[in-house]
């Protein structure tokens, strides 16, 4: 039995402590949050033995094994580097970090002292982006031309109301960082390394430091090219979460609210590998939104510790997507195109 902990014990915690009730081999064994209202909230609610209010007391408690750390996003990088310092696998809510050097800094500890560590891009594992990504590994899909995704959604003023880190740019970022990463994940994921991108953000809805909308061209080092758009400004609710991958011998669409709908499916060879239907999510279920997706989270880490290899997605990954959400707010303030080396 493995012992998990959480730190930060606010809006995405309960999926992590639900997926980890699932999971057969793992335990929510501590939770620490500086807020001590969360004693007799969600440390109640979830039946947790051990509260801890200081994070350098929960770090100390060498029963636990793994630590996810759910805290605004300006608070990964520090908390990561020091979970990892103390002898925790990790997993990081997405962003990895605001910024590069962060990510670096946590990517060389971790590293070093060779700990499991991933990112929650949980959207990866659902079942018609793994399709996807598998037409994508076995060239399936030819010579790649051009691939867009899009996130359209609503968050209301409210929603950026009730925690003071939420739009601010030392804690959250815009949409673009905070939802649309997911998707500039799996652009990443799927397309590779990008070479140039051009951007532009703007805040045209809400009262908050940065953007609401953003959007953006790229080139991949592939000679294709993409194109992103990210929203939290879509009136009235969230519309679609999409990827597009168009290449000379195939078409894949993944649609729906939550990129969780398969809708287009074109190969020329597809009868060697048809889709294979699997069940629809709901996607009228807000937890769609952080998704189905935390329990495979929970079982790679689980299959990492256990069998000592890397999980499914890595820190590096989480550095691709930040790298190009920052090479966007680079251009859009500055006017350039920026290059990726
Ligand atoms: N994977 C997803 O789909 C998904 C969805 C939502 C949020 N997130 C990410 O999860 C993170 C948290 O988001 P949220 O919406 O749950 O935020 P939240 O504000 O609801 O919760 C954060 C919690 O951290 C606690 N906290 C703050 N400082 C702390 C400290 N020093 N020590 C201990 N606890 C501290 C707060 O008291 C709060 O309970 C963000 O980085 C966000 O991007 C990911």
């Amino acid at each position: 039995m493995l012992n998990f902990a959480i730190v930060g014990a606010g809006s995405i915690a309960p999926n992590y402590a639900e997926a980890i009730r699932l999971h057969k081999e793992t335990t929510l064994a501590a939770v620490c949050d500086n807020n001590p209202k969360v004693k007799d909230g969600f440390v109640k609610t979830n039946s947790v033995q051990k509260y801890y209010q200081n994070y350098q007391d929960l770090l100390q408690d060498s029963s636990i094994d793994v630590l996810c750390i759910c805290t605004p996003s300006g608070m990964h990088a520090e908390m990561a580097i020091e979970a990892i310092k103390a002898g925790k696998h990790i997993i990081i809510e997405k962003p990895i970090a605001l910024t590069l050097e962060e990510a670096d800094r946590v990517i060389n500890a971790a590293e070093k002292y060779g700990v499991k560590a991933t990112v929650a891009f949980q959207k990866r594992f659902n079942p018609a982006v793994i399709q996807t990504k598998q037409k994508v590994d076995n060239g399936s899909f030819g010579k790649m031309i051009h691939a867009n995704t899009t996130v359209r959604w609503y968050r209301d003023q409210s929603y950026y109301n009730q925690d003071q880190w939420r739009g601010t740019a030392s804690m959250d970022g815009g949409a673009l960082m905070n939802q649309c990463i997911h998707n500039i994940d799996l652009l990443r994921w799927m397309m590779g390394p990008v070479k140039k991108i051009v951007g532009f953000t703007t805040t045209r809805r809400h009262q908050i430091e940065m953007e609401d909308v953003g959007v953006s061209i790229l080139e991949f080092e592939s000679g294709a090219l993409g194109v992103i758009e990210g929203s939290t400004a879509i009136y009235p609710i969230d519309l679609e979460a999409s990827i597009s991958i168009f290449g000379e011998k195939g078409t894949a669409i993944v649609g729906g609210k939550y990129v969780n709908e398969l809708k287009e499916w074109q190969f020329r060879h597809e009868e060697e590998a048809p889709f294979k239907e699997t069940n629809k999510t709901n996607d009228s279920q807000s937890e769609m939104i952080h998704g189905e997706g935390h329990y495979p989270i929970i079982q790679d880490m689980v299959s990492a510790i256990k069998e000592d290899k890397s999980p499914a997605i890595s820190l590096q990954d989480g550095r691709n997507a930040l790298e190009i959400i920052l090479a966007i707010y680079e251009s859009s303030t500055t006017g350039n195109i920026i290059y990726i080396n």
